[in-house]
């Protein structure tokens, strides 16, 4: 038998867009059913984002969940480059976007901390939600179905958020003559360790080297994260911690290699790299966030940072249709979240094709890349350039 629920809001996918969405949304009076489809324990051991700018931890603010990521978020000012025929060279984030900067707080965390603020408000969140479909959605009545063990539920809703990630069902279900995708995959991923043990920088270290890239990143001062290139046949399997260190001690610094101090993985995960839209983001009465509509590779650690304006935009809508009784916001959405989007891809395409090696790699190429860091290190206009975007573009 089908038991039927009623909310405002159904939102799939119990990451941080839905997550964030929901919080805001019920603080406004306005409710919210979160359909999940993993447990909490499994989203909460997925290893991602690391870095966030001030837009999304405003956003968390606005959503009273902040407290633990001012405490224990870390405020970075720069990072560095590292080329192994220019040198490296400390990008001034707080000089060149005019006194802005990044918190070093990591997304396990901040899903914790909305997880923990939805409980409290009462704030409804079903996880392991089996076989999740969205119905009827160019009517004014679309609802959600999902299956627990035997039984079926079915939720009306007046809207729907697909925040159900790259592999969620919600893009899936808008129809093929009116979705347009567009997609660049990159011939590599990134293989990340996480470690217990102390950060070999102060402030991360992206490397540019003949071997591929490396990233030095962090969770806090116990906690290291390290990435390095790795081909998209490479397993987790087939890399020993011994292995990884190894490797990424050969692309970085000497002086960091000499004091890196390594450790037995606690997490070691393979990504692709892949950058891709949809378009538009709203179809009929369901609306796109976040990874659903958007991937960008991690270079430009824009992904999450992405999904707060697409967050932004949709709660700003919401309340206006809800308390004013205007679609104007819901009109412009899909238009208005796209303008970002697109940016923070241009974004992440550029670090990406800076940074990395890329096979078979024709020697014109290679040289333009050359001379582009070339020029970013030389010019104060194209690390302003960086250095607006790294810190985030304005809503
Ligand atoms: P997700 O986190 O993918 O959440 C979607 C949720 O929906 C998941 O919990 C999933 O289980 C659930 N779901 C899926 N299908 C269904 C279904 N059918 N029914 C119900 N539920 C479903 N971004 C940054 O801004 N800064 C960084 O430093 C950064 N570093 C990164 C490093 C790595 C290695 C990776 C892989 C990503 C990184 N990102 C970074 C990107 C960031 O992690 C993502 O953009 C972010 O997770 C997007 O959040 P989301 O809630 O939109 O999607
Ligand atoms: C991370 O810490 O996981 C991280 C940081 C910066 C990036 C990507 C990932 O650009």
């Amino acid at each position: 038998m089908t038991q039927t629920t009623k909310t405002q809001v159904g939102i799939i996918g119990g990451g941080p867009s839905g997550l964030l969405l929901s919080q805001l949304l019920h603080l406004q009076g306005i409710e919210t059913v979160v359909l999940e489809r993993q447990s909490r324990k499994y989203v909460l051991a997925r290893v991602r984002a690391g870095v966030l700018e001030h837009g999304f931890a405003n956003l968390m603010r606005e959503a009273r969940c902040s407290e633990r990521m001012e405490k224990e978020g870390e405020i970075h000012h720069g990072f560095y480059i590292y080329d192994q025929q220019a040198g490296k060279q400390r990008v001034d984030l707080h000089k060149y976007s005019g006194d802005n900067s990044v918190i070093v707080y990591g997304q396990t965390e901040l899903t914790r901390d909305l997880y923990e603020a939805r409980e409290k408000m009462g704030g409804i969140v079903i996880h392991n939600a089996e076989d999740v479909k969205p119905h009827d959605l160019t009517s004014v009545s679309p609802f959600l179905t999902y299956r627990k063990g035997e039984d079926v539920h079915r939720i009306d809703c007046d809207f729907i958020i697909g925040a159900d990630g790259f592999h969620g069902v919600s893009r899936k279900s808008i129809p093929k003559d009116i979705l347009k995708e567009y997609e660049k995959l990159y011939p590599f991923g990134w293989l990340g360790v996480l470690s217990r043990t102390k950060p070999v920088s102060p402030e991360l270290i992206y490397a540019r080297t003949e071997r591929g890239f490396a990233l030095c990143s962090m969770r806090s001062q116990v906690l290291s994260r390290y990435y390095i290139q790795v081909p998209l046949s490479d397993t987790e399997e087939g890399w020993s911690d011994d292995a990884f260190w190894d490797e990424l001690k050969q692309r970085i610094p000497a002086d960091d290699a000499a004091r890196l101090i390594t450790g037995p993985s606690i997490e070691k995960s393979i990504a692709p790299l892949r950058s891709f839209v949809a378009e538009p983001m709203r179809y009929g009465n369901l609306f796109l966030a976040g990874d659903a509509a958007h991937i960008v590779p991690p270079t430009g650690a824009r992904g999450l940072n992405s999904a707060a304006s697409d967050i932004y935009y949709l709660y700003s809508a919401l309340v206006e249709h809800y308390k004013k009784g205007s679609s104007k916001g819901l009109e412009n959405y899909s238009a208005r979240a796209l303008a970002r989007v697109w940016k923070a891809q241009r974004f992440s395409w550029w670090m990406t094709m800076l940074l990395h090696r890329f096979p078979e790699m024709p020697g014109y190429d290679r040289r333009l890349q050359d001379i582009e860091l070339a020029y970013l290190f030389s010019s104060d206009a194209a690390m302003s350039a960086l250095a607006e975007n790294y810190t985030g573009l304005p809503f």
